[in-house]
């Protein structure tokens, strides 16, 4: 199923095949953007999924070939604006998951890596018992990242014009898990700052198995489980940062992966 959005000089409205108008989000719209991360999407598109497809959500998984990067970015957008997140079997193709994996791996040799915090600014703090992996923010500098910030600036650029959600710009971090890591149960909106709004996870372990743990155990805002998403190479999962908690589960095994966060930009008051 898919979403078209029309503006009118009213508001937003949403219609849906076959092409009748579902629903006004009107919210919001004088301030230039409609965030589409809060319950309105839910509210007004679940009843009508539910009517016309009656499938689990794990049915947004897609588990086809690689997508063209455009096509990629329009079912992301399509899930975001309804269900609110998608799991992607083939995100990044085989060849870059290596190269990015392979850079992880040398950056933990030369030590590059550092315990991951929690919080920001001043509340920051090193808690081993809340997450175990340590990180290194990309610069996009290296060929194999440089490939990766093409993707993300094309899926910023995709979603930015289907959904006006005025994402300005994004960060993105290695980390890997050793065995016995773990990721508590959180949101990747800071306290009194959500300028996250859309996260992905991208995946660079081979043939990763349930048996080795680590798992993204992600919920929905109400706390009840959705999937279990394996690390699996070129994986990935993308969700409204503020909606849905998630956690990772005590990896077995080494676990890499790629944390994106697509920003807003943070409030500034207006100059007077
Ligand atoms: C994070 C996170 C999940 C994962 O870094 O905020 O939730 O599966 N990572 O690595
Ligand atoms: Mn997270």
């Amino acid at each position: 199923m898919s979403v078209r959005w029309h503006h009118s000089g009213v508001g937003l409205h949403l219609i849906t095949p076959p092409w009748r108008l579902f629903g006004t989000i009107g919210k919001n719209f004088g301030s230039g953007r409609v965030f589409l991360h809060d319950s309105e999407c839910a509210r007004l598109y679940n009843p009508l999924r539910q009517a016309h497809t009656p499938v689990a959500t794990s049915a947004w998984s897609f588990r086809a070939a690689v997508l063209s990067t455009e096509n990629r970015a329009s079912r992301i957008a399509d899930a975001l604006c309804s269900v609110g997140w998608i799991s992607l079997a083939t995100f990044i193709e085989a060849d870059l998951a290596v190269a990015l994996r392979r850079e992880l791996h040398t950056l933990d040799q030369q030590d590059a890596l550092t315990p991951a915090l929690i919080g920001k600014g001043p509340r920051q703090r090193l808690r081993a018992d809340i997450r175990g992996d340590r990180t290194a923010w990309l610069d996009g500098a290296s060929p194999a990242q440089a490939r990766l910030f093409v993707q993300l600036e094309a899926l910023r650029d995709h979603l930015n014009r289907t959904l006006f959600i005025g994402l300005e710009d994004f960060e993105a971090h290695y980390a890997l898990y050793p065995p016995g890591a773990h990721y508590q149960r959180h949101v990747d909106s800071f306290q009194g700052d959500n300028a996250r709004r859309v996260s992905l996870v991208i995946y660079l372990n081979d043939a990763w198995r349930r048996t080795d743990g680590g798992l993204l155990r992600l919920y929905t805002p109400q706390s009840r489980l959705i999937d279990e998403i394996l690390p699996e190479s070129g994986h990935a999962v993308c969700f409204l940062s503020e909606n849905f908690p998630h956690e990772v589960t005590p990896a077995r095994r080494e676990r890499a992966s790629i944390a994106c966060w697509f920003r807003v930009r943070p409030d500034t008051p207006l100059p007077l």
